[in-house]
């Protein structure tokens, strides 16, 4: 345990309530260097929906490697990644009449929570975006400035409050955050129109991180009633709750609401591999070639054992 404690900074903190030493996993138990079981309730914080070292994802990844398939391959065309798209337009976009293209961003939930909000603001041409009491959108800056969080929203020094407006979830503390955001888009006074009018509003359908709220299938149609008569962009982060773990695959299926853009990450590689995905209506597609990228866009890993969750699993 020394060597955790004076190496590795303070930030780290699971450790803390479970000061062992992991040495392997398999389904969802994990097992410490004694040989002492743990029931992993964690599961990566989500990203583990199909357990720890999940033998057909494991099999299709050890096969890749073998045959030299590409690691890293910057965003080129890799066979993996063709592989990821057709499995994911076919098994999981085609059959709920959905039309996304995708963008690979970095490989975490925040690098895509970051894309999504630049490209709302760069094809609306308007800066603010609506988020909402108790969400949680990542870490960096521009993710924090949507996250409600105090403890995570003091870590960076400098105010986080860049172009975002936050209204009140669904059921939060009784109030009807969605006539408050109404009246306001319709009063030249509230702060909200002309030059303040907002780019997009950014949600998650059930909030994780923020205490497990979820927003009502009613109140998801209204929020997007609202957003369309506004001409403003409806954000969904699945990054926690998609990937099937409300039932559905994308946790807004059951309200049928159609958002504009909708950001993936954690269990969508489905080995535990890092991969953030935005998923964006074709007419959306603005971006100039390389205007936004990052060296670790699309995890060739990644596509082999998330087309092999979703081919096999679903
Ligand atoms: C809804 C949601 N969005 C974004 C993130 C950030 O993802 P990451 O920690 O991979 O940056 C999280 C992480 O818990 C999340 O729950």
């Amino acid at each position: 345990m020394d060597i955790f404690k004076s190496q590795e900074s303070n930030v780290q903190c699971y450790a803390n309530n479970f000061p062992v030493v992991f040495e392997s996993a398999k389904g969802c138990w994990m097992t410490d260097v004694d040989g002492k079981r743990y029931l992993d309730f964690l599961a990566g914080a989500g990203s583990l929906n199909y357990g720890h070292n999940n033998p057909t994802l494991k099999k299709a990844l050890i096969e890749y490697i073998e045959k030299d398939g590409i690691t890293h391959g910057l965003d080129m065309y890799t066979e993996a990644k063709a592989r990821f798209l057709e499995v994911f337009k076919n098994h999981i976009l085609a059959p709920r009449g959905l039309d996304y293209k995708f963008q690979f961003t970095g490989p975490t939930g925040t690098n895509a929570v970051e894309a999504a909000m630049k490209l709302a603001r760069k094809v609306t041409g308007r800066s603010n975006i609506v988020s909402f009491t108790n969400g949680f959108h990542g870490c960096t800056y521009g993710a924090l400035a949507v996250t409600g969080n105090h403890h995570h929203r003091g870590g960076g020094g400098i105010p986080v409050n860049n172009s975002v407006t936050r209204i009140p979830y669904d059921g939060y503390a009784n109030v009807d955050g969605l006539t408050l955001f109404e009246t306001m888009l319709n009063d030249a006074s509230s702060g909200l129109t002309g030059g303040d009018k907002p780019a997009a509003v950014l949600l998650e359908v059930v909030q994780g991180e923020g205490g497990l709220n979820a927003a009502s299938n009613e109140w998801l149609q209204r929020l997007q009633t609202i957003c369309k008569a506004h001409d403003i962009l409806v954000i969904v982060d699945d990054i926690q709750a998609g990937c099937g773990r409300t039932g559905t695959f994308f946790s807004f299926e059951p309200s049928g609401i159609n958002p504009d853009i909708v950001t993936l990450s954690k269990s969508i590689g489905g080995y535990g591999l890092p991969m953030a995905v935005v998923l964006l209506k074709p007419e959306l597609d603005q971006w100039a070639p390389g205007e936004h990228n990052g060296t670790f866009r699309g995890n060739n890993h990644a596509f082999v054992t998330a087309a092999e969750a979703i081919r096999t699993i679903g």
